[in-house]
């Protein structure tokens, strides 16, 4: 009966968007069964996700939604801690997407601020620390979730490049490296797409609250530029990558 109710949903805007950009939505139920693919994943708040065709972010939030439930059980399944604060904020800054309609950008950044901002209980969503988190919350949306095409990570006439940033945690502190996508691609592995590399940090690093007050908002217009070498930072033993438990996993909706 659920099933049925939600194939009413409205997967279509028009059928110029079905034409032009192949925009036709994934009903909820469908979204569902595919994260369980992939549930232990979705269930570790720090496993990265990428988006490439977000379109209003029905499996991000789905994605979202399972990681609040696992921070909320890191805690005892209270909402009302510092600490599952942290950890939500941390699922946050964890998933990426883009999309080649702006109105599609901007409702999956609104659909994921309004999934997190509900998780938090009405103690947590009082006073300036939570303004705070608000608004960083809004900044970290600005640089995960892009506006791009996919198939021109580079940027175009039409699209801008598309420039993550790599947030890594200490603790409360939070430092951005700016990642640029095409590069990722090019170095990609199975197990690893962004590996640890010194591109040199645009944030940070600062407390994840202050994160929106510090800096203006991601500038995207910069014209297409070749890809940047990868540089990778440099350990004593060599190189080194990120473990493959907190690899980046391609949802593949298209
Ligand atoms: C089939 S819809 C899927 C949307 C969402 N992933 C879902 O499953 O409901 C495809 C989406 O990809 C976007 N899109 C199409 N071509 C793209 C490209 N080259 N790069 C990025 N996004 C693209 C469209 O705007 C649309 O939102």
């Amino acid at each position: 009966m659920a099933k049925a109710k939600e194939t009413e949903q409205k997967l279509i805007k028009s059928r110029k968007r079905v034409r032009d950009h192949g925009e036709v939505f994934t009903p909820d139920w469908l979204v569902r069964d595919m994260c369980d693919l992939v549930a232990a994943q979705c269930a570790d708040v720090g496993t990265r996700f990428l988006e490439p065709a977000c379109g209003d972010g029905n499996f991000l939030v789905e994605i979202l939604r399972r990681k609040l439930a696992a921070a909320r059980a890191l805690v005892g399944g209270r909402t009302d801690t510092a600490r599952f604060r942290r950890e939500a904020f941390r699922a946050l800054t964890s998933l990426y997407g883009i999309d080649i309609l702006p109105d599609n950008v901007s409702a999956c950044r609104a659909n994921l601020l309004r999934t997190w901002a509900a998780a938090h209980n009405a103690k947590l969503r009082r006073g300036a620390r939570w303004a705070g988190c608000e608004q960083s919350a809004r900044f970290v949306l600005e640089w995960n979730i892009l506006h791009g095409n996919t198939l021109k990570p580079d940027g175009s006439e039409e699209t801008p490049a598309v420039v993550f940033v790599e947030w890594q945690w200490t603790d409360d502190v939070v430092c951005g490296t700016e990642e640029r996508l095409s590069a990722l691609l090019q170095e990609a592995d199975a197990d690893s797409l962004f590996s640890v590399r010194d591109c040199g940090n645009v944030i940070g690093p600062l407390p994840y609250w202050m994160l929106g007050g510090e800096l203006p908002a991601p500038e995207r217009s910069a014209p297409a530029e070749p890809p940047m070498p990868p540089k990778l930072r440099r350990f004593e033993g060599g190189m080194a990558e990120i473990r493959a438990d907190q690899s980046l996993q391609f949802l593949l909706a298209l």
